[in-house]
């Protein structure tokens, strides 16, 4: 693969749930490196375009990841061609150990304990500490531990932010960042002071295509066009660790 060719691309992907078209045409592609942010008001479809990337619900278009065209192959094959996913409910064993959740996680013979341990001490120090009373920013960096145990090619994260509180945020914006030096990461994010903290790229959907490509920091300094495209009034896009509104607010 070049340099100048994508880590993963999506053209014309469209996915119908229950007779609605909640797809309309997904088209974009990311580097093989940085993060690339997917951003758009709640329900515009975000998580729906990572499950159609990953196979998970049935979708028409075009995946291409690694040069590889992925579109008809099944979930276990893409994910072990080296995607990392951490889903919305970050998919953690509550009642095993920290130790065990990594255990579990475990795909190839050498499993990266030490980068993982490095990254996040806290994981360490916690191993024999039941998953389930981890704070909400311990277990993002669990669930994003678990994707990096395995040498994978992309990490594609959901709203790690999602419910949690602006302290927290930080953590997780920490975490999001010291991942996204090991490896290229696709962003599900509302937040805007993370994605202006770690994103390079921002893709912002709405209604079920992308309405919008380019630099997340030349967006995330043009007020209006954030407002625009996300629904954001000023006082929540500052740095304060706010997220964007509960509902994504919509401009009238
Ligand atoms: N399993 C499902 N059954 C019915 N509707 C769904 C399902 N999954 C998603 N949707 C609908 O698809 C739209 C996009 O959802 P989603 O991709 O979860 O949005 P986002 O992640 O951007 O908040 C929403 O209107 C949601 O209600
Ligand atoms: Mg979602």
């Amino acid at each position: 693969m070049s340099a100048a060719e994508p880590l993963l691309e999506a053209a014309d992907l469209h996915v119908w749930i229950e007779g609605s078209h909640i797809l309309q045409g997904v088209s974009f592609s990311m580097p093989d490196r940085g993060v690339t942010a997917l951003m758009g008001r709640n329900g515009v479809g975000k998580t729906t375009t990572v499950k159609a990337l990953l196979g998970l619900v049935p979708r028409t278009g075009r995946v291409v990841f690694d040069g590889v065209d992925i579109t008809t192959h099944p979930t276990y094959t893409i994910v072990s061609r080296g995607i990392g996913y951490v889903p919305e409910e970050r998919g953690i064993f509550a009642a095993l150990t920290v130790a065990e959740n990594l255990r579990l996680a475990e795909r190839h013979p050498k499993p990266r304990y030490e980068l993982v341990h490095e990254l996040f001490p806290e994981l360490a120090a916690r191993a024999s500490q039941p998953a389930g009373t981890l704070s909400g920013g311990q277990q993002q960096m669990l669930a994003i531990g678990r994707s990096l145990l395995n040498d994978n090619k992309l990490l594609i994260v959901d709203e790690p932010t999602k419910g949690l509180a602006p302290r927290i945020v930080r953590e997780v914006a920490d975490a999001v960042a010291r991942a996204a030096e090991q490896v290229p990461v696709l962003l599900v994010e509302q937040n805007l002071s993370l994605v202006r903290r770690v994103a390079g790229q921002a893709v912002v959907l709405d209604a079920g295509r992308v309405i919008h490509t380019g630099s997340a920091l030349e967006l995330l300094d043009d007020a209006d066009r954030v407002r625009e495209l996300l629904g954001v009034s000023r006082t929540v896009t500052d740095s304060s660790g706010t997220t964007a509104g509960a509902e994504g607010r919509r401009t009238a």
